[in-house]
This record gives structure tokens, C-alpha cells and sequence, in this order.
């Protein structure tokens, strides 16, 4: 299991505008996982568009990247052991109303267009979705001093 796995973690517009960014970014610390990008960003519909192009023939497309568009995200690139898998777990389920308790979506939310946060779903899209949001430079590599009571 390699310790440098990276995920796309970023806090929706909603989230933003809630006031969870300190709450959703404080689990992420809490569970272990490091820090490697961070930025407030307004990113324009093309750029939604091309982040959720998978999903550009469904119903709900146009509402998804209105709702993405309607403010400031705080996009994220966390890394450690399963980020991509843990992150997701951390997020819940798609739908808030099939999230576990102690979810981000479980404690936070209840429609599914308000979701308040996005992880990536595979290394893959990780991977493609962390070089459409952060230039190479924006990835700090940097070392925990307390890895060693983590791994
Ligand atoms: P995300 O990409 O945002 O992390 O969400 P996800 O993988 O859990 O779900 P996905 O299927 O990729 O859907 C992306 C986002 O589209 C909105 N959505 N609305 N039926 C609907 O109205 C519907 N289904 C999905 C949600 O905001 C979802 O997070």
C-alpha cells in the first residue's frame, strides 16, 4: 500500500458558503492524511464541464455545473494510505440521504444536487482530475513530522 496516493478532494460551492470548509478539511488532518494542494477557486463552466464530462449526457447535467458555477470552491489534493477509496468513505454515499452518520454528506446534507463535497472515485480520475485542476507546481511535496505515528 503505497503512502503517496492522492486524491481531488474539493468543497462545493454550498460547502463554501455554509461555513464547512474548516470542519471538512480538519477530518482529513484528524484521519492522517497530508496536504499536498489548496486553492479558492472559481473555476468558470468550460472547466466544470470538462470535470464532470462523464456525466454530460444526464438529465441533471446543466443544473450539476450551474450549481458548481453559483460560487467558490475549495479544491484539494490530499495524500496517504487508500486516499481515493478512504476519501470517498469519508464523503458517503452520493445521495446525503443514504450517507452514514459521521459521512461529510451524512452530517451535512440532504439532496443529492447539494452535496457539499466532491472526491475522486478511482486513482484514474484522481489522477486526470488533479492535472485539470492544479498546475504541477501547485503540489507541494512536503514531510509530515509525525509520519511515523500514522504509518
Ligand atoms: P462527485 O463526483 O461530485 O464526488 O459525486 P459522486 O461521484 O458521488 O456522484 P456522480 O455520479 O459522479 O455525480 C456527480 C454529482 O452530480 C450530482 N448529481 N445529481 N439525480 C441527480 O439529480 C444527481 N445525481 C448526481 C451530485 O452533486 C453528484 O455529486
Amino acid at each position: 500500500m503505497s503512502t503517496t496516493e492522492r486524491t481531488f478532494i474539493a468543497v462545493k460551492p454550498d460547502g463554501v458558503q455554509r461555513g464547512l470548509v474548516g470542519n471538512i478539511i480538519g477530518r482529513f488532518e484528524a484521519r492522517g492524511f497530508k496536504l499536498v494542494a489548496l486553492k479558492l477557486v472559481t473555476p468558470g463552466k468550460e472547466h466544470l464541464e470538462k470535470h464532470y464530462s462523464d456525466l454530460s449526457d444526464k438529465p441533471f447535467f446543466k443544473g450539476l455545473v450551474e450549481y458548481m458555477n453559483s460560487g467558490p470552491i475549495v479544491a484539494m489534493v490530499w495524500e496517504g494510505y487508500d486516499a481515493v477509496k478512504t476519501g470517498r468513505a469519508m464523503l458517503g454515499a452520493t445521495n446525503p440521504l443514504a450517507s452514514a452518520p459521521g459521512t461529510i454528506r451524512g452530517d451535512f446534507a440532504l439532496a443529492v444536487g447539494r452535496n457539499v463535497c466532491h472526491g475522486s472515485d478511482s486513482v484514474e480520475s484522481a489522477k486526470k482530475e488533479i492535472a485539470l485542476w492544479f498546475k504541477e507546481e501547485e503540489l507541494i511535496n512536503w514531510d509530515i513530522a509525525t509520519k511515523a505515528w500514522i504509518y
